[in-house]
């Protein structure tokens, strides 16, 4: 077993070890025994009967052969074309049936194994999803759908070459083994048998040394494709810096390495098939020596020399594909037991058991020495208080990294504080349903992410149903209600991935759409305006100010003015609350809060009308 870090070169935060078949069996028929699959169950017995069956057709086929040329080489005899015709028949037909058969099998099994796949993925979304903000901000992206994606794939190929492949082919050396011994003479099982188990070593000795190849061949790939998608979404930046020759030189580079692993994969494969080959026809060959031996010292006829050699043939044909179900049956255990480790991965931050919904009583907001260090970082929140009375609005400001944005989160119970509490309405965030607690929020934050759909889709997210009429009621209160009518496609108007088609102000607008189409308890602004002109920022405030009527607000500002007129202010530096108070009482003081408010009045950032 080779060590976890081998596993690790995707990025997604995922454990994994080495995966074992046997586990990774014990996973697929832990998934095929669920309740969810139970209708399916009696297609899952026919599709394994009708393997075995096709097994013995196989087996029994190349017999019907080899007793035709018996009777072709007696010679003359009455009936003796009727005899021939039936045993040629006989062959065909149990030859067309162990190979047709197998396709009936796929027509059962695949509803089967399509049904557990989407139990599997569905599973794992709805958990990868339920995982904490942590872990999403850690994981790459892609990396993460990739496990999804693939685990469950490999669910099919698990079953397909083990169940369907691997196992029936075991099942029809016993059987040919046994037919040879009995038929035949002892000997002959003893060639089929050292020649398979030859050829599997010969098979499994080289597929391991060519795992070990296609990882590295993989790992080249990933970064291959990571840096032209990150070259690619960096367009603006590589043209911006005229680095697209730089690019195009790493990208070549990258692909010049993945030539070189390519190579080496190709040649290992027609070194495996070769040495297959050769054993194959060793085998082939030992048998046809000593059942022609044997037809000379009159032992055996010359139909049982030809049965014996056909039915060699017929093991030998299904192990051509033995290195190949055999890699993709290791990978398959590898991306299982990933997306094992996904669903056995906690969430940092879960609901209670028998958590209650949030109670609302007008929307408080209460936190209490409140301490929080992001991971991998030494300085952090630290006893943090404030208060904010229903239906109020507090304003938050302070210098960069101070630790606002990271203060609404802890609202929001993105992350849970290391020590300290949070209260919405004198209920503990921890206590209650995450769904609830954020039913009462929304948030406009501070980089307006949309999703790559279109404008109708982003406003109403919190409410997907909701009428055109109302959509463009909020567009117009949010000040995009003339953008949106001049768009050709108005509402149908795609955004673009994260909203890049959009000018900043533009996405910022529809981020405040949003929240305002939630109504929510407590709103939530993180530097929404700071995109916007002061013009349209000023519009935008007052809508907002409209907006907040009736609702507690708490608002992230570097440009002071838009929260002068705030019922409390709390000035945030370097993760403490250093002041607090009315705009006037903050000036009074001399403290922080007056001296960035000098700076901006002195800019002329300040100005208000
Ligand atoms: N996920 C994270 N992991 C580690 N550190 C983080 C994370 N998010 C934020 N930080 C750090 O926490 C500190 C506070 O960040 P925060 O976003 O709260 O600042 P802010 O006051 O909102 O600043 P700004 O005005 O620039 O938005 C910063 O030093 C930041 O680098
Ligand atoms: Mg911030």
């Amino acid at each position: 077993m080779s060590s976890a870090h081998n596993f690790h070169t995707e990025d997604d935060n995922i454990q994994s070890s080495d995966g074992g078949i046997g586990p990774a069996l014990g996973r697929v028929f832990r998934l095929l025994a669920r309740d969810e699959l139970k209708r399916q169950r009696p297609l899952m017995a026919l599709a394994v009967f009708i393997t075995l069956v096709a097994k013995v057709f196989s087996v029994a086929s190349p017999v019907f052969f080899g007793e035709a040329v018996n009777v072709v080489a007696s010679g003359a005899g009455a009936g003796i074309a009727g005899t021939l015709i039936g045993l040629l028949a006989l062959w065909a037909l149990t030859r067309f049936l162990a190979s047709a058969l197998p396709q009936v099998r796929t027509m059962f099994f695949a509803p089967v194994s399509q049904e557990a796949q989407r139990i599997a993925a569905v599973e794992a979304f709805e958990h990868a999803s339920n995982l904490s903000m942590q872990f999403h901000l850690t994981r790459r992206a892609g990396a993460l759908n990739r496990v999804i994606e693939r685990g469950s794939a490999a669910i099919d190929f698990l079953l397909r070459f083990l169940v369907f492949n691997i196992v029936p082919t075991l099942i029809e050396l016993v059987l040919a083994a046994v037919l040879l011994a009995v038929r035949y003479g002892i000997n002959f099982a003893v060639i089929a048998v050292a020649t398979v188990i030859a050829y599997t070593a010969f098979t499994l000795w080289i597929t391991e040394w060519r795992v070990m190849q296609r990882r590295e061949m993989n790992e080249v790939d990933s970064n291959l494709r990571a840096s032209i998608v990150d070259s690619l979404t960096n367009f603006e930046t590589v043209k911006a810096f005229a680095a697209e020759a730089r690019e195009t030189n790493k990208f070549s580079q990258h692909l010049g390495r993945f030539n070189r692993k390519y190579i080496a994969v190709v040649r290992s494969l027609s070194l495996l098939n070769g040495g297959q080959e050769l054993v194959m026809s060793a085998g082939v060959f030992a048998a046809a020596l000593v059942a022609g031996l044997g037809a000379i010292n009159g032992n055996l006829s010359i139909g049982d020399m030809t049965a014996v050699v056909l039915i060699l043939m017929n093991i030998f044909r299904p192990l051509g594909i033995l290195g190949f179900a055999w890699r993709e049956i290791k990978q398959g255990a590898v991306d299982l037991e990933k997306l094992d480790g996904l669903l056995a991965m906690n969430p940092d931050v879960a609901d209670a058991p028998d958590a209650p919904d949030l109670v609302l009583k007008g929307g408080a907001v209460r936190f209490e020495h409140v301490a929080f260090t992001h991971e991998g970082r030494t300085d952090g929140l630290n006893d943090v208080s404030f208060k904010v009375k229903p239906g109020s609005r507090i304003g938050i400001v302070g210098s960069s990294g101070a630790g606002k944005s990271t203060i609404l989160r802890l609202l929001f119970r993105f992350y849970d504080p290391q020590s300290g509490r949070i209260l919405v309405d004198g209920q503990d965030v921890r206590d209650i349903t995450q769904q609830s607690l954020r039913d009462a929020l929304a948030l406009v934050p501070q980089d307006v992410a949309l999703f790559n759909e279109s404008l109708r889709a982003n406003i109403a997210y919190a409410k997907p149903d909701t009428s055109d009429v109302k959509i463009m009621a909020v567009a117009e209160r949010a000040h995009l209600g003339a953008f949106i009518r001049a768009l050709p496609l108005g509402l149908d108007t795609r955004v673009g991935e994260r909203g890049l088609k959009l000018s900043g102000g533009e996405k910022q607008r529809v981020g405040i759409a949003r929240a305002i189409m939630k109504d929510p308890a407590i709103l939530v602004l993180d530097e929404a305006t700071s995109s916007l002109d002061s013009e349209t920022e000023s519009e935008v405030q007052a809508a907002l100010n409209e907006a907040a009527q009736g609702r507690t607000t708490i608002t992230i500002a570097h440009r002071l003015s838009t929260i002068a007129d705030a019922d409390q202010i709390i000035v945030v530096d370097q993760g403490r609350i250093v002041q607090s108070g009315t705009h006037e009482q903050l000036l009074q003081l001399c403290g922080l809060y007056a001296r960035l408010w000098q700076r901006q009045i002195e800019s002329g950032e300040g100005a208000t009308e």
